[in-house]
């Protein structure tokens, strides 16, 4: 189990933009996860679909991931990154089922969030089942994430699994790549600012990996009027965001009301769909 990163691994951290394969779950404890995610598409009325809740805030309806998202086993490598404080902002299953040909273009994370800082947060993917080339696992280009926010362009292209098909408007050389096999129960890190990608599951078994997006909580949404995260570790300081509505497990239809309350992007992949971040960001880095 992981604990506190070595300086050498934060270090290959800040490097590349990335850092895997990190254990944290215990094959049990990933499989059960795995039934939790099929048990609530199936109490939602959907499988394999976009059920709002699975792609904006599974922790909220469903026990399991509401645990795992204050897992000291997740936040130890996590703090090494970011520091003592630490906000769950948004998280995500991203789920391929058997051969079919979604796949996520290459693309930078904070390029659509709103958030003002890309040095403050990081996104610590979980394998709730192997990911591998086969059936999907996420690519990497190492260091990508130094040269700043690029510009992209919406392609809404239908298996694309990002909510307006957005792709990186710059020369990507995939050959470059690399990728970010784990194993179910293993966690990957990556920065905002990374170019990443995954292509589609050919294999006959689903992909399911969970992406849990951590701040600092110095951080600010500058393009709507409110926004909400939840402390899990440390302290929050600045007040920047409202606290999350209380957990509303197994779909409690009454409970999430509160939860559309919040500004999620409702049936997209990605959280709060805003079109662009803050102009400062946006002027070429070197
Ligand atoms: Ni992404």
């Amino acid at each position: 189990m992981p604990a506190a990163l070595g300086e050498d691994r934060v270090a290959a951290y800040w490097r590349d933009g990335f850092l895997f394969p990190l254990d944290v779950l215990r094959p049990d404890e990933a499989e059960a996860l795995r039934l939790a995610v099929g048990k609530a598409q199936a109490r939602a009325g959907h499988v394999g679909g976009t059920v709002r809740y699975m792609f904006s805030a599974p922790h909220l309806p469903i026990r399991e991931v509401d645990e795992l998202v204050a897992d000291p086993r997740v936040l130890d490598p996590v703090e090494s990154v970011l520091g003592p404080d630490i906000m769950l902002w948004a998280a995500g299953f991203f789920i391929k089922e058997p051969r079919t040909a979604d796949f996520v273009s290459w693309h930078q994370d904070l390029r659509y969030w709103g958030l003002d800082d890309e040095a403050h947060e990081l996104t610590a993917w979980v394998a709730i089942g192997d990911a591998t080339p086969e059936n999907g696992a996420m690519r990497f280009i190492p260091g990508s994430h130094t040269s700043g926010l690029k510009a992209h362009r919406d392609t809404w292209k239908d298996d694309n699994q990002l909510s307006r098909g957005q792709v990186l408007d710059v020369e990507v050389d995939e050959s470059k790549a690399v990728t970010a096999a784990l194993r179910a129960g293993q966690i990957s890190l990556h920065h905002g600012g990374l170019f990443h990608a995954s292509s589609a599951n050919r294999t006959d078994n689903r992909r399911i990996g969970l992406a849990l997006r951590y701040i600092r909580p110095n951080m600010k949404q500058v393009t709507g009027p409110v926004d909400y995260a939840r402390l899990v570790r440390g302290e929050d300081r600045f007040g920047h965001f409202r606290p999350e509505p209380e957990p509303a497990f197994d779909f409690d239809p009454g409970r999430l009301a509160a939860i559309d309350a919040m500004p999620r992007d409702t049936d997209a992949f990605f959280y709060a769909g805003v079109e662009e971040r803050a102009p400062s960001h946006d002027a070429p880095v070197g």
